[in-house]
């Protein structure tokens, strides 16, 4: 599974990204106005620290506005993808940007069937919001599961990147459900790192060989 950062903060994802095991990011416009600055400079630098898809959401609402507006942001670096909402306008927009060689980001899905859209208007990500669909009291991982099922079925090429997620749970159950990436905020991808036991063993380790008193270099 790909592991994209959800965040506009490009001195973090800077950060993040020197792991080696960032393969993209997601901005919102909320996340945008989360870490201020310029919208077109905070892109540019992250497009330059990830060479991986940077998602860059449009905020119109009519179809040649978005037109306008994905084909403005897809010039600020060659690894910008599209977003776009999951409406009637922004389906047409995907549709055709597509055809156009500029690669979109379907987001805010909450149901199957407009996944199953998303991939008829030939869209390389689709984002269902599984903590949101979870914070109604939906069940946010059995969107991911349906949505795997229906692009099987039909050798859909467009990849499921989980979205909205909460905790380090989310991420191993859009694993096990076989999403193809997950947008995770900073917090979590650091949080996947951690077990007590890993802390415990390591511990234990090095006071024992501190006591042989020998050292490797
Ligand atoms: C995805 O692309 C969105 O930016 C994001 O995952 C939304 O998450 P939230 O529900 O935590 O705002």
């Amino acid at each position: 599974m790909q592991i994209f950062i959800d965040s506009a903060d490009a001195k973090e994802l800077k950060t993040l990204a020197e792991t080696g095991l960032v393969d993209g990011v997601t901005t919102n416009p909320s996340l945008v106005a989360k870490a201020g600055g310029d919208f077109f400079d905070t892109l540019h630098q992250i497009c330059t620290a990830v060479p991986g898809p940077v998602s860059a959401e449009v905020v119109a609402q009519d179809y040649e506005t978005m037109l306008a507006e994905g084909r403005k942001l897809r010039g600020v670096a060659a690894n910008i993808v599209v977003k776009v909402p999951l409406t009637q306008e922004g389906l047409r927009a995907c549709k055709t940007l597509e055809a156009e060689g500029h690669p979109c980001n379907v987001t805010l899905c909450f149901s199957s069937t407009q996944a199953l859209l998303a991939a008829k208007a030939n869209a390389t990500f689709i984002s269902p919001f599984l903590g949101r669909l979870d914070d109604n009291g939906q069940d946010g991982m059995g969107l991911i599961r349906e949505i795997r099922a229906i692009y099987d079925n039909y050798d859909f090429q467009t990849q499921i990147l989980a979205a909205s997620i909460r905790g380090v749970g989310h991420v191993r159950d859009a694993a096990i459900a076989g999403a193809d990436c997950a947008t995770i905020p900073p917090a979590v991808f650091k949080a996947l790192y951690k077990h007590i036991l890993t802390d415990a063993g390591l511990e234990a380790f090095l006071k024992d060989w501190k006591a042989t008193g020998q050292s490797i270099l």
